[in-house]
């Protein structure tokens, strides 16, 4: 096993009715607090009401339109509120856009430069405000993790950042706030939460605890997504879901494993530079080309072992078979599951055409790493790829 620190001290609240904690978990951090939220989703579901009665003896402050895919100038909307109003605490309540706009806010208040300088440059974060979230939407992780990423469009770029001082310092899960999730938003949250997955059991090592806690998340979403979209209201399905969503990208499921880039996250996020496409769409979408891509052109043994694990132990394919044709028959039932789901499965389906992809594989190289990942990609790969998606 690879050595390892693990530290994810969240503080998390799983469960109906566990919104009555929210006033004495700000309580610890201050009184003035900025409330983030998105388009109204909210408001529909009744929890902003809920929230703002329970927070009546604090100061509150408020912004909200964060949109999908969060954009930088909703970050300096917030910043200058911070400041403004010497603001000791942020709540986000929504998805995982309204949670990484929250924490760059947080980390930026503090930041000499332009937030989007900080994320672009990676400027370290050496103060931040304390964060804290009500999760409306299971995909991300973001609930549970140190990262965001926010979108730049007047650069055509989406980027990540990470900090410790960003990872929220309390998270409330309750299932019933995802009831209301279309049946696209849930599935698109879940390819999410499988992707994030597959990222961290595509690599050259891992442990065989860290394989078989994969699998079980992976085979925990792929029994209870489709009872979640059949009945919206299934709380059992939307309680693993959401659960398996803040596990999933937090790191404790590939623990011990050498984990390399996230390949299809490096090339998905490039398409929100330039369009305003549904992160886990995208990520369906890139997911199966990717996998054709490095069976295809890349094979090689270890290769064939890690599709040869996935296959069998995760859609119970014989494992009698030779690995190649596990190793197909695994991407063609991912491909019929995603399908299965009514998403779009190609970016011509989003609209979307090949004059943007020099550029989106040079960046999602550079900024995704990918010449170091599990299967090394460079940009002539990655525009193979993006054509095999249209
Ligand atoms: O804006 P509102 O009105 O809230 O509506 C949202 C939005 O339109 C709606 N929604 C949320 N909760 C709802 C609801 N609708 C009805 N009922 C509810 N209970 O859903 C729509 C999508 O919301 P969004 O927050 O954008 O979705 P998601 O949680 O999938 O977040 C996607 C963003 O997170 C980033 C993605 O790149 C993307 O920008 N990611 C963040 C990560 C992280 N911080 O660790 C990792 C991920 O890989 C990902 O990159
Ligand atoms: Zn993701």
């Amino acid at each position: 096993m690879e050595n390892f620190q693990f530290n994810s001290n969240t503080q998390i609240f799983f469960g109906k009715g566990q919104i009555s904690n929210l006033p004495n978990e700000i309580k610890k951090y201050g009184k003035k607090v900025l409330l983030v939220y998105g388009g109204g989703s909210i408001k529909k579901i009744g929890l902003y009401d809920t929230v703002i009665n329970l927070l009546k003896d604090f100061e509150i402050h408020e912004l909200n339109g964060v949109k999908p895919n969060p954009k930088i100038e909703s970050v300096r909307e917030g910043v200058k509120l911070c400041r403004e109003h010497s603001i000791e605490v942020v709540l986000a309540v929504g998805g995982g856009s309204v949670i990484d706009c929250a924490k760059i806010i947080s980390a930026a208040t503090f930041c000499k430069e332009d937030a989007w300088d900080m994320i672009k440059k990676s400027i370290k974060t050496e103060t931040a405000l304390p964060i804290i979230t009500v999760l409306t939407l299971s995909a991300t992780g973001s609930e549970y993790d140190a990262g965001a990423i926010i979108a730049n469009k007047s650069e055509n770029e989406k980027l990540g950042y990470e900090s410790e001082l960003i990872r929220p310092k309390t998270s409330i899960l309750d299932p019933e706030y995802t009831f209301t999730v279309s049946a696209y938003q849930t599935a698109a949250g879940s390819v999410d939460i499988i992707s994030h997955i597959l990222e961290q059991y595509f690599v050259p090592y891992s442990p065989f605890l860290a394989d078989k806690l994969c699998e079980a998340v992976l085979k925990t979403v792929i029994k209870y997504l489709p009872k979640a979209i059949e009945n919206p209201k299934d709380y059992e399905a939307r309680g693993q879901l959401m659960w398996a969503s803040s596990i999933a990208d937090n790191g404790i499921l590939s623990l011990g494993s050498r984990i390399t880039a996230f390949s299809c996250h490096g090339i998905e996020h490039e398409l929100n530079g330039y369009y305003d496409t549904t992160h886990g769409v995208g990520l369906a979408i890139i997911t199966i080309r990717w996998m054709r891509y490095i069976l295809n052109e890349k094979a090689n043994e270890e290769i064939l072992k890690r599709f040869a694990n996935y296959g069998i132990n995760v859609w119970d394919i014989d494992s009698n078979l030779e690995k190649l044709e596990i190793s197909k028959k695994s991407i063609d039932l991912t491909e019929k599951f995603f399908k299965s789901l009514g998403i779009p499965m190609s970016l011509t389906e989003l609209g979307i055409g090949e004059e943007h992809f020099e550029e989106m594989a040079s960046n999602s190289v550079k900024y995704g790493f990918l010449e170091y990942a599990f299967v090394p990609l460079d940009k002539n790969d990655v525009i193979k790829i993006l054509k095999m998606c249209l």
